[in-house]
């Protein structure tokens, strides 16, 4: 992205704290692993939203009157020598277009100064370790200079409310990034798909890792940096494991396989779930419930649409899966009623736990609040059907265009007395991700098979 679009989300950002105000935005520390070894370097997003920049040892600062500075790590050709190359503080404000660059190893010592006659100092809350004890020791050292007629900060606010209803809209360089990295994600399931089948076919030793191998592939060669978070590939039962990850199980001819994977583009994720035969068929009950799940997902997306509510897909997935399940077997209509009692005691808990979608983004499940900012004081009270629990609701999100969402009905059916056997033992999930447009929504994670027959199709040719 051009260096104009984050000097574009500095302002907006300098516009809401204040003509007084700071805010303080570091970027994420690198982990350690075992021994000396780190995991794999991830920028903070909300950093690298407001910066483009993904050098570790960085902080960025905003004052209220728009000007930016940045403390990044030195040039050091000893460090970069084994390390990598650094930017360093003298390219960064060219590099960046940030006004003011420094050694992050100057941070202690200049941000007394610049929180001096400041009214409020803004940065994420919880977010970074130790960060609210080093804003203390900064307020410490301006309140020692107040004798000499300086004032200092008397508040602090969570600069994530400013920044979560930031990236909640993406804007079109956004959207075109998540529309290639759900190309990307896409032709990776394809990939795999067509190796379970390929492999069973052959009579060879297929283990859900072989799958794995295939979806990285793709996302790497697409240009995906890693993938967007662990993913899953479940053979048979493992479906039902909601966190589930990538093991040594063997796909199993007859089973179904569970793949949810998605890559992360230029600080963007996908987020996608398909669940195939292993062999290329589908048996009769996978059938049967994975349509099922698919026309609760077709109902989810119908209603997805500018000025709809963020739980609307959720009650339409949950109506249709309801009827489906008494209509099944799945549950017993003598002893749970009809389709209202069903949605009403939340007798499809079941084999439904969870939501049926979250915000998509820079995270894989993205910042932005669930409830519409403008209702916030409409609060009732429900008693929850199944623990007793009273739970306070507030009015659900509207949707606006340029949102982003995944819609992802399941179904995990673990054996159980009350549940036919033909059934034990699957697990589906069917997940896509959606821009809200003002009409309907645009799914980007399309370009692999949704619909029984076309998997069938891939997996035989
Ligand atoms: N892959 C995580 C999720 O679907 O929410
Ligand atoms: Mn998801
Ligand atoms: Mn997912």
């Amino acid at each position: 992205m051009s260096n104009s679009i984050y000097a574009q989300r500095r302002s907006r950002v300098a516009a809401s704290l204040g003509r007084d105000g700071i805010a303080v935005i570091p970027t994420a520390p690198e982990q350690p692993r075992n021994r000396d070894s780190d995991f794999l370097y991830r920028h903070d997003s909300y950093f690298y939203y407001l910066t483009g920049f993904d050098e570790p040892n960085a902080t960025l600062v905003i004052t209220g009157d728009g000007s930016s500075t940045l403390f990044c790590a030195p040039k050091d050709l000893e460090r970069e020598i084994w390390d990598g190359y650094r930017l360093g503080p003298e390219a960064a404000p060219a590099a960046l277009g940030v006004n003011t660059a420094h050694s992050t190893a100057e941070l202690d010592a200049r941000m007394p100064k610049l929180l001096e006659n400041r009214d409020a100092v803004w940065y994420p809350f919880a977010i970074h370790e130790g960060l609210e004890g080093r804003v203390a020791g900064w307020l410490a050292a301006v309140r020692a200079r107040v004798r000499y007629g300086a004032l200092c900060p008397e508040q602090q606010r969570d600069l994530c409310a400013v920044l979560d209803e930031m990236r909640l809209v993406k804007d079109a360089h956004e959207q075109d990034i998540m529309r290639r990295a759900g190309q990307i994600s896409a032709r990776g399931h394809i990939r795999a798909m067509k190796l379970s089948a390929l492999m069973l076919r052959d009579g060879r030793d297929v283990r859900e890792y072989h799958l794995d191998a295939e979806l990285l592939h793709e996302f790497r060669m697409g240009g995906s940096e890693y993938p967007a978070y662990s993913s899953i590939v479940a053979a048979g039962a493992n479906a039902c494991v909601l966190h589930y990850r990538a093991g040594a199980t063997p796909v199993r001819d007859g089973e179904l396989v569970l793949i949810d994977a998605g890559c992360e583009l230029e600080g963007y994720a996908s987020d996608i779930t398909r669940t195939f035969p292993a062999n290329g068929r589908f048996s009769g009950p996978q059938r049967a419930l994975y349509e099922l799940v698919l026309a609760s997902q077709e109902a989810a997306i119908a209603v997805t649409r500018a000025g709809a509510r963020f739980t609307d897909p959720h009650d339409a997935t949950v109506k249709v899966l309801a009827q489906g399940m008494l209509d099944l077997g799945l549950l017993d209509a003598n002893q749970v009623g009809n389709v209202q009692d069903v949605i009403e005691k939340r007798a499809y808990f079941q084999f439904y736990m969870h939501r049926t979608g979250h915000w998509l983004g820079m995270d894989v499940h993205d910042c932005g609040s669930y409830v519409e900012p403008s209702q916030v004081g409409e609060v009732s009270e429900r008693k929850d059907p199944l623990s007793g629990e009273l739970i306070k609701n507030r009015p659900s999100r509207i949707l606006r265009p340029g949102m982003v969402l995944t819609i992802e009905p399941g179904i995990y059916v673990r054996p159980a007395p009350n549940v036919p056997d033909r059934f034990h033992n699957i697990g589906i999930r069917i997940e896509d991700d959606a821009i809200v447009g003002d009409t309907g929504c645009e799914l980007v994670s399309r370009g692999v098979p949704v619909r029984p027959d076309e998997i069938e199709a891939l997996m035989r040719g």
